[in-house]
């Protein structure tokens, strides 16, 4: 997933990943159901929910699939983020539509934020399909087969306050077996105008700190050398102890996960910067195996339109924590997401927000022209009266900015010798690696050695694109 840097897609848990299809290894279950195949868009977050949806529907003995011809239940975990992200599900379901005619039983269903948006829009008004299941009703999933099965339609939105699935121990799906990613918490209680994630998800609520720990012990044992800490705003994280009172917070979360073992690697996504603390920054500097990467979406750099965003900072909080950063772990990459076309945005807004760019020098960017979610609070109070044709002259200025900035970055690695956990083969190239360094640049070396993926090296930086570093293995590393 973190593939790209100064394109104009997605990645960390803002990624919007096209279609990629979750794989899990044929198990025999003596109750076996049938078989079911699920495709994922969105979020890592949505991924993740996918994991939790496979291991509910194992639990009552479905096994999965990767064919779609072969499925008994086809499901689509979808995400509402941009129109653009919602047109390519409807292409889908027309698909499987078609698909249903064919194969007497079969069953269909829409799980996630277009299923909790639209809700029974997809089962009555469009008959598309027998399942509509919200991001927080996934144990429910079970029942309403059975129901779908006996001929009724199968819906629950139900947004919870305190579902976190934490009790549920997601099966690994389509992973390389080196990173992995685990849910600390769900919704988001920010309501910036724009999006539409505080409808579709609910309400904040942290997951118990004992379970992700048990989980990362647990991966860690299964050979996972890196966990990513997932949430809309991980840094409002607060978890209080029912029996003693006390509060954990993400400081103290990130130190809990980091002492599983030095060797496994802790990431996090996504952070607020309204919301990092110097106690987080703090905890990431004094940790060799916290990664010094974070994803601090600015959104604009303009104070006026973040004030019509309604990000409760303005340009000059968003400077002074990214130079916050930059005294504290002097070495920490920092990435954003950016809205650009956003309502009433002018040539001089655009600016401040190129401007922001060359200052806080970005090693990536995921950049989107602003897309008006029906409902959301900048529908309901503003025009979307930047045209087409603006947004998009924008975007690619913006994603020419980032481009240099992220060339910058990545040359300043050269000549330099950074530690790298090898994830997999090269897509290109199979007597060639992949991994990434603590600053989450992906990097490719030649193989050498005994060493393979979940194993640390050296990688001495040869040469630099603005989305990939190469390199030599100089010596093992730990
Ligand atoms: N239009 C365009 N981009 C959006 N994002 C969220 N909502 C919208 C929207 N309506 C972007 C933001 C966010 C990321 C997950 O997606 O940059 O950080
Ligand atoms: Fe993830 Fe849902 Fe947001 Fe899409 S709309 S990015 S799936 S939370």
């Amino acid at each position: 997933m973190f593939e790209s840097s100064s394109s104009n897609e997605r990645v960390p848990l803002s990624e919007e990943k096209q279609g990629s299809v979750y794989v899990q290894e044929q198990t025999a279950v003596d109750t076996a159901r049938g078989l079911f195949y699920i495709e994922s868009y969105g979020c890592q977050m949505n991924f993740n929910d996918s994991e939790i949806v496979a291991s509910v529907l194992s639990e009552v003995g479905y096994q999965s699939t990767q064919n779609l011809y072969d499925a008994d239940l086809i499901l689509i975990n979808t995400c509402s983020i941009r129109e653009k992200a919602e047109d390519t599900v409807r292409k889908r379901l027309q698909l499987f539509k078609k698909l249903k005619r064919k194969k007497r039983g079969m069953l269909v269903g829409v799980l996630g934020c277009m299923a909790e948006r639209l809700k029974s829009k997809f089962l009555e008004d469009e008959k598309l399909v027998d399942l509509v299941v919200g991001p927080d009703a996934y144990r429910d999933l079970p029942r309403l087969i059975e129901r779908a099965d006996d001929g009724e339609k199968g819906m629950n939105v139900f947004l919870s306050r305190e579902e976190t699935y934490a009790d549920i121990s997601p099966l690994r799906l389509d992973q390389n077996g080196v990173t992995s990613f685990i849910s600390i918490m769900r919704g988001c209680d920010n309501m910036c105008s724009f999006c539409v994630v505080p409808y579709t998800r609910g309400r904040e609520r942290s997951r118990d700190p004992f379970t992700i720990l048990a989980e990362a012990q647990d991966l860690f044992a299964n050979g996972y050398r890196e966990a990513t800490l997932l949430g809309q705003n991980v840094d409002s994280y607060s978890w209080e102890n029912p029996e003693t009172g006390e509060t954990v917070n993400f400081a103290q979360l990130l130190r809990l996960v980091a002492g599983v073992h030095p060797d496994l690697r802790v990431r996090f996504s996504t952070s607020h910067p309204k919301d990092i603390t110097n106690e987080v920054l703090e905890t990431i500097a004094s940790h060799a195996n916290i990664c010094k990467y974070i994803h601090l979406p600015v959104q604009s750099g303009s104070s006026r339109i973040l004030d019509m965003m309604n990000r409760t900072y303005d340009a000059d909080w968003y400077r002074e924590r990214i130079e916050a950063i930059w005294r504290i772990i002097p070495d920490c990459a920092i990435s954003a997401d950016i809205i650009t076309g956003f309502c009433t945005e002018t040539e001089e807004d655009h600016q401040a927000t190129l401007d922001m760019i060359r200052f806080a020098k970005y090693s990536a960017s995921y950049m989107f022209a602003y897309s008006e979610r029906p409902g959301t609070l900048a529908a309901r109070k503003y025009e979307d009266d930047v045209p087409e044709e603006i947004k998009k002259r924008r975007l690619s200025e913006i994603i020419e900015v980032q481009s240099q900035s992220s060339l910058q970055h990545n040359q300043n690695e050269i000549g330099r010798t950074c530690e790298v956990l090898i994830e997999c083969d090269s897509k290109r190239d199979d007597r060639e690696f992949k991994g990434r360094n603590s600053q989450n640049k992906i990097t490719i070396f030649p193989k050498a050695g005994s060493v393979g993926p979940g194993d640390y090296v050296n990688v001495k930086i040869t040469h630099a694109t603005s989305a990939t570093l190469r390199g030599v293995i100089v010596a093992p590393s730990h």
